[in-house]
């Protein structure tokens, strides 16, 4: 079964991005292995300073777990017309170590609103070299629905859209291995 690290942009506990990730990893659990990944909070501000071998304990963490998955789920909400900031600093600590390169990534976004956010994701993406699966990234209209997981999975037209994406996003991590 393929590996699938996703990463939430949200530290928030009721963050409707990590619904959305929980909610895909049971969703798609038939098809592939979806990790959320929580240790985002521990991550340092990113330093290039810091940016040596040995890297911080959370980095390598999050480098490992990175490195090991086939594909990577991204959902992050838009601040102030950006990525959050604690994605892009996650991002940054992967820039030298090319974790992102050439790995297929699907773009999940929970507020249709945000599409400067989005755009930007995959413009930050892209320049790491990541293979962004248009067909696997879906904009999922959670904003101000107040739904957790089980409300998102309890959500048949949602849960289907989430489902055909995880789907995609398997399929196309499939055909690049072949
Ligand atoms: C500091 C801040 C800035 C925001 N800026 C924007 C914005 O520029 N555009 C937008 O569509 N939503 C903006 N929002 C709304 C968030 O994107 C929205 O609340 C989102 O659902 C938060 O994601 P979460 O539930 O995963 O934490 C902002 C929210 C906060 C707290």
């Amino acid at each position: 079964m393929l590996a699938i690290l996703a990463i939430s942009g949200s530290l928030s506990r009721s963050s409707s991005n990590t619904a959305l990730l929980r909610a895909a990893s049971r969703i798609g659990r038939e098809q592939t292995a979806i990790e959320v990944y929580e240790r985002m909070a521990e991550l340092p501000l990113f330093n290039v300073d810091l940016d040596i071998d040995p890297a911080p304990d959370a980095v390598t963490y999050f480098r490992a777990r990175l490195s090991s998955s086939d594909g990577v789920l991204i959902s992050s909400p838009e601040y102030a017309h950006g990525i959050s900031g604690v994605l892009k600093n996650a991002l940054d600590w992967t820039v030298s170590s090319g974790d992102f390169y050439e790995k297929p990534v699907a773009v999940f976004n929970a507020s249709p609103r945000a599409t400067l956010a989005q755009a930007s994701l995959i413009e930050i993406l892209k320049t790491m070299g990541a293979r962004i699966v248009e067909e696997a990234s879906i904009a999922v209209p959670l904003l101000g629905k107040h739904l957790d997981s089980d409300g998102i999975v309890a959500d048949a037209a949602i849960a289907n859209s989430v489902k055909a994406a995880v789907w995609a996003l398997t399929h196309a991590i499939a055909a690049m291995k072949a």
